[in-house]
């Protein structure tokens, strides 16, 4: 994908991760997080240049259409699914019309056994985001982590429609 440097906001940052690597890249980074201790410690391991903000995004306090990118790597997939809707209409305020957002969550080909993190296929995630996204692509692939077997994980690129 061609992508131009932009505003980016990697929520559920957690870590950093992928902030520091998308700083990297050129893209202008903000970092939220809702918990306090994820934000204060990404702060300490982070060089300057990535704005950290302690702000839920089911209530975010960001302003209107600041983004042109946005990056989930393991936040939507732990939202309790009352709260998708809201969570959808969120990204969308924050993002601008034609805006990305990148979302990887755990797949469901991996077979649950309950309780969270929630698991979805890619025709869930069209139900979900349909009304307000369009997909662009979407891939099968893992979640990296510490695991001896890495769980199997969904990584879709919706488009905010216009
Ligand atoms: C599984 S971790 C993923 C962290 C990081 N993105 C990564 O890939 O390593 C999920 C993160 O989402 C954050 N989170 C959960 N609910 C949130 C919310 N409503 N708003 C913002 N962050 C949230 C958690 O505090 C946690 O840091």
């Amino acid at each position: 994908m061609n992508m131009t440097k932009g505003r980016l906001l990697d929520l559920g940052t957690g870590p950093a991760t992928q902030a520091i690597e998308l700083s990297k890249l050129g893209f202008q980074v903000t970092a939220i997080d809702i918990s306090e201790n994820a934000i204060t410690r990404a702060k300490r391991t982070s060089k300057k240049g990535i704005e950290f903000i302690v702000d839920d995004i089911l209530e975010s306090k960001l302003k209107v259409n600041s983004f042109d990118y946005i990056f989930d790597r393991g936040c939507f997939h732990v939202l309790e699914p009352s709260s998708r809707q809201r969570y959808v209409n969120q990204v969308s305020r924050l993002l601008r019309d034609g805006g990305l957002l990148f979302l990887k969550t755990f797949s469901a080909k991996k077979p649950s056994r309950g309780g969270g993190p929630y698991r979805f296929s890619i025709d869930e995630i069209d139900s979900i985001f349909s009304h307000r996204f369009v997909i662009e692509s979407f891939k099968e692939t893992v979640y990296q982590g510490t695991l001896d077997i890495l769980p199997k994980a969904l990584f879709v690129v919706v488009r905010k429609k216009t």
